[in-house]
């Protein structure tokens, strides 16, 4: 072996550098890059038997695998029929959303009829205990240990060779192979591959979870994306009861879909109807807020849009948004001043996405638009409305994925007047087609 060298590592997407510098020039994250060894970690893959090309009809049988349910209807749909053996999945979210809770319940499940090792790196095995007896997880098949060192979890996977592991999380397991800290981004790197590796040689089902932090010093979920079969972010606001579990890559079923929960006292419960959860708490005849029929899979959720435009006390008005992202409002705001002549710019703007659901994707733009204006001119959007549509930068509203999807949940609870792109090929006498943001502003005024 040579010597070894020191390398500056993002923590944020595992990008390494000869010299530090305050920016990533890989993903344009600040004060990221730490200080590592680098050391040689690369994953050890287990050769099976020799692979040999065959063709592409015949290749399917030989993976034929029955998938383990995890307990949770909602979950298993959002992870495409439940687990595969050798899957890895990789469960993030920042602490106290409830990872270990959900983990502990889904052990708790498959315990039911089958070997579980919980593993733990944050707590003793006492404190997963009380947990379990909180939240009705004490099951004679689900063994638990806390421990932080790889080594010995690998032993012990060897040896007990169990149906399902949890491994909690990612960030507290250390090789003693390496030199770096625990959490540091060669040994998440390390730690996830060799546990990956055991997975597919045992054809053992894994979930990894990675914690989310805002510290620099720990690595992020982000660097072992890549390793994985499956993402799943664990979403939701402190304080507040909704969790949405998004599946966002999978190599066993479709992305983009989501599992909606609400945090008791017993543990996660899951939410079978997630759209009807999220309208009950609307505020009737209110200005600033629109439903949209959100999806990014095969299962939409109609979910609140509100904004509130509020006459600004700063030189430089505010701009907050929760659920969606902060630089697309900037531009919806540039192009609602534009297209329809509404002077901003001395307003404070705030967006919120109700529940807690983080929104990526470009349907959200005229919800966005018709609950800010409807904020601003203190207009309320009648209840029965909802409305989708991504807005180009010349206030054209483009088509998006999903539609007939979007259309039904509305239709089924209750919505009779839906604002559509243009472009929609679907004829229902509910459907409000509109070609720009001018045209549905003419419509609301209309109503
Ligand atoms: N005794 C309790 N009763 C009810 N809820 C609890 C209790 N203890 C913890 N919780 C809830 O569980 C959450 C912690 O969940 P946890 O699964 O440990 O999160 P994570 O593993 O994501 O950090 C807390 O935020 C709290 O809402
Ligand atoms: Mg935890």
């Amino acid at each position: 072996m040579g010597k070894k060298k020191t390398v500056y590592v993002c923590s944020e997407c595992g990008a390494s550098f000869p010299t530090w510098s305050g920016r990533c020039a890989s993903c344009g994250s600040w004060n990221t890059l730490v200080e590592e060894r680098e050391e040689k970690t690369a994953v050890r893959r287990i050769p099976s038997e020799a692979s040999r090309p065959e063709p592409i009809t015949t290749a399917r049988s030989s993976q034929d695998y029955s998938r383990i349910s995890t307990g949770i209807n909602t979950l298993d749909e959002a992870l495409g029929g439940g687990i595969v053996p050798g899957q890895v999945i990789l469960v993030s979210g920042e602490p106290g959303i409830g990872k270990s809770t959900l983990l502990l319940q889904i052990c708790s499940n498959i315990a039911d009829s089958h070997k579980v090792l919980y593993i733990s790196g944050e707590e003793s095995a006492h404190q997963v205990s009380l947990r379990g007896e909180r939240i009705g997880a004490l099951k004679e098949n689900l063994l638990v240990l806390a421990e932080t060192n790889l080594e010995v979890i690998l032993q012990a996977i060897k040896e007990e060779k169990p149906s399902f592991i949890v491994l909690d999380s990612v960030q507290t397991v250390y090789s003693q192979q390496l030199e770096s800290a625990p959490g540091s981004v060669s040994q998440v790197r390390h730690v996830s591959g060799e546990i990956t590796a055991i997975a597919k040689s045992l054809d053992i089902p894994v979930i990894i979870v990675g914690q989310v932090t805002k510290e620099g010093s720990i690595a992020g979920p982000k660097v072992l994306e890549h390793i994985v079969d499956t993402v799943a972010q664990f979403e939701g606001e402190r304080g507040h009861a909704y969790r949405v579990l998004k599946v966002i890559k999978n190599r066993f079923g479709a992305a983009g879909e989501l599992a909606v929960f609400s945090m008791e006292d017993s543990g996660l419960r899951e939410v079978a109807n997630p759209s009807s959860f999220f309208l009950a708490e609307r505020p009737e005849g209110k200005a600033g807020s629109i439903i949209f029929p959100y999806t990014e899979g095969s299962k939409p959720v109609l979910v609140e849009i509100q904004a509130l435009v509020s006459k600004t006390v700063y030189a430089v008005p505010q701009r907050k948004t929760q659920g969606i992202d902060i630089n697309r409002l900037a531009i919806i705001t540039a192009i609602l001043e534009k297209e329809t002549g509404i002077f901003l710019k001395d307003r404070d703007i705030f967006v919120n996405v109700v529940g807690g659901i983080q929104i990526k994707e470009p349907a959200v733009d005229l919800p966005v638009a018709l609950a800010v204006i409807s904020s601003l001119r203190n207009v309320p959007v009648p209840s029965g409305i909802a409305a989708f549509g991504e807005l180009g930068l010349t206030g054209e509203v483009r088509s998006v994925y999903y539609t007939e999807h979007r259309i039904k949940e509305a239709r089924k609870f209750g919505f009779d007047k839906i604002i559509v792109p243009a472009s929609t090929q679907l004829e229902d006498s509910s459907l409000i087609k509109i070609k720009n943001l001018q045209q549905a502003l003419e419509y609301l005024n209309g109503t």
